[in-house]
């Protein structure tokens, strides 16, 4: 592909509790960057060709991509649905902490292989996302929009990081990123909204 466009959705109500999982809509600041992603996108793509946008099932990324043009297809994907925290969905890490002592610690010493009680690990997730990794390779023009665990792994494949640094992965909210691979590696572009 050209580029390949990436974004978490805006910040959500859960986000602002701090609660992980569900499926939260946007909160105010959260709607605010689904109305400033369209010419944030148009200026990055830089000409008015449309992207095609993937989303999760999840209302936050749909309602994140809803202002962008009509001619932009949108296609939801499951596999771009957030890591399953499994019977934490709904938790805060603090929660996590007093009420499953044991998978805290278990998930600090090893992130990217701990799997959730009834959910997935980052392992899993990589797993799931091949199916999308394959089509995002022989595709142009899209713009995905999803969730900060996805998103990490999406982003560690295409800037050729090891899957297992994954859990690390800086995607902030708010921000779009670009990224346009090369012979050399791939080039990235952040572009932050001013929220
Ligand atoms: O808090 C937002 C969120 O997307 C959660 O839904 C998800 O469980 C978490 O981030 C993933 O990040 P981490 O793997 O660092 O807990």
């Amino acid at each position: 592909p050209r580029s390949i466009w990436l974004s978490r959705h805006g910040e959500s109500q859960y986000n602002e509790t701090g609660q992980i999982g569900g499926d939260a809509e946007l909160s105010a600041n959260g709607e605010m960057y689904s109305r400033k992603l369209p010419k944030m996108v148009r200026d990055s793509v830089g000409d008015d060709r449309p992207l095609t946008v993937w989303t999760s099932t999840l209302k936050r990324t749909i309602s994140t991509a809803k202002h962008l043009p009509k001619e932009y297809n949108q296609l939801q994907w499951k596999a771009l649905d957030e890591l399953d925290a499994g019977v934490c969905d709904g938790l805060t890490y603090a929660e996590i902490e007093e009420q499953y002592p044991e998978d805290f610690k278990a998930r600090d010493d090893d992130k990217y292989n701990y799997r959730y009680r009834g959910g997935e690990s980052y392992r899993d997730v990589v797993i799931r996302l091949e199916p999308i990794i394959m089509e995002l390779e022989r595709s142009e023009d899209i713009l995905i929009i999803t969730h900060q665990a996805v998103l990490r792994c999406i982003y560690a494949y295409f800037m050729k990081k090891s899957q297992e640094d994954s859990p690390w992965m800086a995607v902030p909210l708010h921000t779009l990123i670009k990224l346009t691979p090369r012979a050399y590696g791939t080039e990235e572009q952040r572009y932050k909204a001013n929220i």
